[in-house]
């Protein structure tokens, strides 16, 4: 599971580079990410009628919105909770979304090209190419 000061020092960046340097690299690699593992639920588009998603009960959120949602802010450290699975945590009941912080983790570490000690901050580096790529899909 995530520490605290391992999310707090991630949104810290997002706040620093302002998202938008981070962005330009990263969200075409954000968006070979959320094709993968996202739009089943979220969708192409983002509005959250994937064919998977629209099977819920509680379906899955808007990501088109987040930015208007939030006083026209995007809530760079919200979404990263989100991901990570931090909020189902907090929140009361269960969440269908799933924990993307320990899959990119256990991903990561499988991986026989990485080194384990890097992993920590290249699964950092994937939700934050994902969190740039969910930025670049907000509308008005
Ligand atoms: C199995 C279906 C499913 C998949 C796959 C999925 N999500 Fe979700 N997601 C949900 C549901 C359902 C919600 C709304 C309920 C909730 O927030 O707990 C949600 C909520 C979210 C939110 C919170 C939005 C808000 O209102 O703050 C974010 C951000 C998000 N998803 C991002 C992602 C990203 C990025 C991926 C891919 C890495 C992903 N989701 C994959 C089902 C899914």
């Amino acid at each position: 599971m995530v520490k605290t000061f391992e999310l707090a020092g991630l949104c810290a960046l997002f706040t620093l580079t302002g998202g938008a340097a981070i962005q330009a690299q990263d969200a075409s690699f954000g968006a070979n990410i959320y094709k993968d593992y996202c739009v089943v639920c979220h969708g192409e588009s983002g509005a959250g009628d994937g064919m998977v998603g629209v099977l819920f009960a509680q379906p899955p959120a808007d990501l088109r919105l987040l930015a208007r949602n939030n006083n026209g802010v995007f809530p760079a450290a919200q979404v990263i909770e989100a991901i990570y699975g931090r909020r189902s945590i907090q929140a009361h009941g269960q969440t269908e979304m799933p924990i993307w912080g320990d899959f990119f983790m256990s991903q990561t570490l499988e991986s026989p090209t990485i080194d384990p000690k890097d992993a920590a901050m290249i699964t950092q580096g994937r939700v934050l190419s994902v969190v740039s790529f969910l930025e670049s899909l907000q509308v008005e």
